[in-house]
C-alpha cells in the first residue's frame, strides 16, 4: 500500500485569527489543484475555529499543537480532544519538542495524551528527536527508540496503524540546520524496522514517518525523495503561504 505524503505546518504561537485566515485563503488558492498531498495546518488554538471556515469543503486539513487526556475538568491552559474536534480538527500534534523542552511533557504524558486521542476519531501525529548532545555521543537510535517505546506504553498494533510518527532532531527545528537526507532517512529506516520488530510486520509499509527540522522549498524535494520519508512538518516555513503553498506543490 503506499503512503500518502503528508506537508503540515506548524504555526506554533504565531498569528491572530484575522492574519491565519488570510494565509489559509492564500494556501488553499495556491494548493487546491494538487492531488495526492495531504496537507495540514497546525494554528493556534485561538484561530482554529476561523480558520475552519476558511477550509471547509477546501482538501486543507486542521489540527491541534497539543491536546490534554482528560475529557474535561480543572485543567488550566489545556484543551480536550473534544474541542479539537469542535473546532473542526482532525489531527493532533503530541510531544513536539517544544513542548518536551519549555512545558515539562515527556514520554509518560505524552502516553497520555496519545491514548486520549486514539479513543476518538482524531489522528495523532507523535513527535519525537534527539538534541545536538545526544547526536554528538552516538545516543541518536537509543533516544528516538526510548521516546517511541515509552510513548507508545501498553498500544496495540490496532492503535500503532492510526499513528503519524514525525522525527524532529532537535538541533534541526528553527536552527536553519536541516539533516541531510541521508542523515534523516538512516533515522526513518530504523523507526520503521522498529515498527516492524515491535508491533506487526504490516506496519512498516504503512505507517507514516514525517521528517521536521527547518525543511523548505529549496529542501523539501531531496527530503521527500528518500524512501521512507513520507511526508514534512514545517515551522519556520509554513508560515509565509507562498512558501508552504511551495511545499504542498514540491511534486509539480
Ligand atoms: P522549523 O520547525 O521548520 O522552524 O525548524 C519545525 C517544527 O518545530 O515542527
Amino acid at each position: 500500500m503506499s503512503r500518502k505524503p503528508i506537508i503540515s505546518g506548524n504555526w506554533k504561537m504565531f498569528k491572530t485569527r484575522q492574519e491565519a485566515q488570510q494565509a489559509c485563503r492564500g494556501i488553499v488558492a495556491g494548493s487546491s489543484d494538487v492531488e495526492g498531498v495531504e496537507a495540514i495546518v497546525f494554528p493556534p488554538f485561538t484561530a482554529l475555529e476561523a480558520v475552519s471556515r476558511v477550509v471547509e469543503g477546501t482538501s486543507l486539513r486542521l489540527g491541534g499543537q497539543n491536546v490534554h487526556w482528560e475529557e474535561q475538568g480543572a485543567f488550566t491552559g489545556e484543551i480536550s480532544v473534544h474541542m479539537l474536534l469542535d473546532c473542526g480538527c482532525q489531527y493532533a500534534l503530541i510531544g513536539h519538542s517544544e513542548r518536551r523542552q519549555f512545558f515539562g511533557e515527556n514520554d509518560e504524558s505524552v502516553n497520555r495524551r496519545l491514548k486520549a486521542v486514539l479513543a476518538t476519531s482524531l489522528i495523532p501525529i507523535v513527535c519525537v528527536g534527539e538534541s545536538l548532545d545526544q547526536r554528538e555521543s552516538g545516543r541518536a537510535r537509543e533516544v528516538v527508540l526510548g521516546q517511541l517505546e515509552k510513548g507508545f506504553n501498553e498500544l496495540t498494533a490496532k492503535d500503532l496503524f492510526r499513528i503519524i510518527i514525525a522525527y524532529e532532531p532537535l538541533w534541526a527545528i528553527g536552527t536553519g540546520r536541516t539533516a541531510t537526507p541521508e542523515t534523516a532517512q538512516e533515522v526513518h529506516y530504523m523507526i520503521r524496522s522498529w515498527l516492524g520488530e515491535r508491533f506487526s510486520a504490516d506496519l512498516p509499509g504503512q505507517t507514516r514517518i514525517l521528517y521536521g527540522g527547518s525543511v523548505k522549498p529549496s529542501n523539501v524535494r531531496d527530503l521527500m525523495a528518500q524512501d521512507d520519508i513520507d511526508g514534512a512538518l514545517v515551522g519556520g516555513a509554513s508560515l509565509d503561504p507562498e512558501s508552504f503553498v511551495k511545499l504542498i506543490r514540491y511534486q509539480c
